[in-house]
């Protein structure tokens, strides 16, 4: 590769593994034009040291952030440090197994701009895993693929171990919160060829994983805040507004054909109509407002087809949980109903959001 590659490596308290990551990093990356930036939090363990006399023997240098600590301000602090144009991030335990750099190199020499290196796709995996692990890994992974759907175009987009061509994501429009630094880098960026190179996350050779419960909610918030700076928070919220429109549309429709439009008797046909002239409003306003952005070279009846099958099901689920709840499990009629009207209302947005404008 004509690139000059960086490979940042984030590190806390690895005093067993620095030396061996190194050594198996520079031996991967023979060949290629290459530095190793180690951004360490004051570790107190002796990485510090043993970094120290690293950096004499390997290209390796050494950042130690003495106010600050986080593994995903420090892999961003690394990036601001690098001077290649092909970026490499990996932990310091040696869970991502230097000799995958190599695969991953090569498919950026191939045209890609990010490559995660990634468990969920064959010939990769977590074989050391207990099944809470991997359902807590899953849950993260889905909640990622719903709320972010932009995050679909990899399959394991919680991965540590990446790379990506440098000029396609100003640092300073990085703002991750927690461990999820990928993820932050995708989202942010303007990649136009990404893909994935399977790898097995090892077992931890020594020391402690830094994982708390704390970082599951600061996934949880990195992801509202990326809902946010992308765009998909206003698309919701707009989603809720046009809703609240085809309400006052639905009844009024109603209104105007009982009251003056000859249905009196026929009030069933009037709700019916209500029902499909407030989808049809909505529909036009979601598609001309809510998801402006997201109409390119679709058909606007194939959009509109969609929309109301959509529609439809959510009031049958609104319909079926109104009748569950209330017959099988005895709650109060409005609670009931308004749990239904919650859930089909997320069906609505979700599977149009995915689906109709896709
Ligand atoms: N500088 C710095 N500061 N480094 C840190 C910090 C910190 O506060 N916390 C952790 N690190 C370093 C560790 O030293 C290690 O090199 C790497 O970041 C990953 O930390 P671990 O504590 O080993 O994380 P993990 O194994 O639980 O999580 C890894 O796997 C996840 C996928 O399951 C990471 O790669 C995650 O990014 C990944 O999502
Ligand atoms: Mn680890």
């Amino acid at each position: 590769m004509k690139d000059m590659l960086s490979i940042v490596i984030p590190t806390y308290n690895e005093k067993d593994n620095i030396a061996p990551l190194v050594e198996r990093v520079h031996k991967a990356l023979n060949g290629h034009e290459h530095e190793i930036i180690i951004v360490d939090d004051n570790s107190r363990d002796g990485t510090i040291e043993i970094a120290e006399g690293l950096a004499a023997r390997y290209p390796v240098k050494l950042f130690v952030r003495r106010e600050e600590k986080g593994l995903a301000t420090a892999v961003i602090h690394g990036i601001k440090q690098a001077s290649g144009s092909v970026i490499g991030v990996m932990d310091a335990d040696l869970q991502h197994p230097p000799e995958v750099l190599p695969a991953i190199v090569k498919a950026v020499e191939d045209g890609a701009d990010m490559v995660f290196a990634s468990r969920y796709i064959k010939g990769g995996g977590c074989p050391n895993w207990g099944l809470f692990r991997k359902i807590v890994s899953r849950v993260a992974m889905s909640i990622a693929h719903v709320l972010l759907p932009s995050s679909r175009r990899v399959k394991d987009p919680m991965s540590g171990f990446f790379m990506f061509r440098r000029d396609k994501v100003a640092p300073e429009k990085l703002k991750p919160i927690g461990y999820k630094i990928a993820l932050e880098i995708l989202l942010v960026g303007s990649f136009d060829n990404v893909v994935e190179v399977p790898f097995i996350f090892e077992e931890r050779s020594a020391g402690q994983s830094k994982l708390r419960p704390q970082q599951q909610i600061d996934y949880l918030k990195h992801v509202f805040s990326l809902m946010a700076r992308t765009g998909e928070l206003a698309m919701f919220l707009k989603f809720i507004a046009v809703g609240l429109s085809g309400v006052v549309v639905n009844m009024g429709v109603y209104w105007l054909l009982t009251r003056f439009g000859g249905l009196e008797a026929y009030d069933y046909w009037a709700v019916v109509i209500g029902i499909e002239v407030s989808i049809i409003t909505n529909f036009i306003l979601n598609d001309t407002f809510t998801f402006a952005k997201r109409r390119t070279g679709k058909s606007f009846m194939g959009r509109l087809l969609k929309f109301n099958l959509i529609c439809l099901a959510g009031a049958a689920i609104q319909w079926g949980l109104f009748m569950f709840f209330t017959r099988v499990c005895g709650v109060y009629d409005l609670l009931s109903n308004f749990i239904g009207i919650v859930v089909a209302f997320l069906w609505n947005y979700f599977v149009n959001r995915n689906w109709t404008w896709k």
